[in-house]
């Protein structure tokens, strides 16, 4: 069994709203939304559990009974940090060996092919992560803003969701980071890096277009990304309908 956990306990303070991003709609419907139906229309996910922002549990259920979501099993409030929300999550799911994907809420641009390698990758890996190359080189400083270190681009990857996990390990990685007062993450893989060293983490390819919507560029770059897949997917799938709703007549290009 596949469980597919949407993160979506934050409050978008960075794109400053006065209302969480994931309710924000582009392209006609919440950010939410767009995701929830990847994940429901994912041939390999089970289950999908919504962990949403306080106080805005009701949103959040309406989306999902007005679009008819049938695999959405629960709607319950996040914690404090996303990590916080994580273990809300794993308590949710209780025991029993399952595969849990868990998906930023705001990363509405998800490719179905990237849920599938997600959970093919977890035959083989307890814990996966999905990245891209990054085209920016990556610079570390210090308090003061200056560069203490400038890693080698070629070994470094910008990390997305989901972050997939069998049950056991990502259990046992938060019920180690449990004893440390010290703890402090900002994904789960980092969790299973920390606490249970020694794990493989698989890292299968991202897309550039799986962007986080964090800042204000990214809802206008969101909004174009979906513009871009409303136009090309009919052409993709079913090109001669396509063809024939845009010019009133049928024009069989390749071959029809
Ligand atoms: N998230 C969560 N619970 C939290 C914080 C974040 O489930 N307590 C989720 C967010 O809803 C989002 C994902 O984790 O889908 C990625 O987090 P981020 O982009 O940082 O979202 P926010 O915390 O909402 O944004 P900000 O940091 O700007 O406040």
């Amino acid at each position: 069994r596949t469980v597919a956990v949407i993160l979506a306990g934050g409050t978008g303070t960075r794109l400053g709203l006065g209302i969480p991003k994931q309710l924000l709609k582009i392209a006609g419907k919440p950010i939410i939304e767009h995701t929830l139906a990847v994940f429901e229309a994912a041939p390999e996910i089970d289950e999908i559990i919504v962990l949403m922002a306080a106080g805005h549990l009701a949103d959040a259920q309406r989306i999902v009974a007005d679009a008819g979501f049938r695999k959405v099993s629960k709607v319950i409030e996040g914690g404090d940090t996303r990590n916080a929300t994580t273990r809300i999550a794993l308590d949710a799911i209780g025991e029993g060996d399952v595969n849990i994907l868990f998906h930023d809420a705001v990363r509405p641009l998800v490719s179905a092919r990237i849920v599938r390698e997600c959970v093919n990758a977890l035959w083989t890996y307890s814990a996966v992560d999905v990245a891209i190359p990054s085209a920016d080189t990556i610079i570390q400083v210090d308090e003061l803003d200056c560069i203490t270190d400038i890693p080698v681009r070629a070994t470094l990857r910008r990390g997305q969701t989901p972050q997939a996990f069998r049950s056991g390990t990502i259990r046992e990685a938060y019920r180690r980071a449990e004893g440390d007062p010290d703890f402090a993450a900002t994904d789960d893989c980092g969790v299973v890096l920390r606490y249970l060293p020694g794990t493989p983490i698989r890292v299968i390819d991202g897309s550039d277009e799986n962007i986080k919507v964090t800042h204000p560029v990214d809802v206008h770059l969101a909004d174009k990304l979906f513009q871009l897949a409303a136009a090309q997917a009919p052409r993709l799938t079913d090109h001669r309908s396509y063809t024939e709703e845009l010019t009133g007549r049928t024009i069989v290009v390749f071959g029809g």
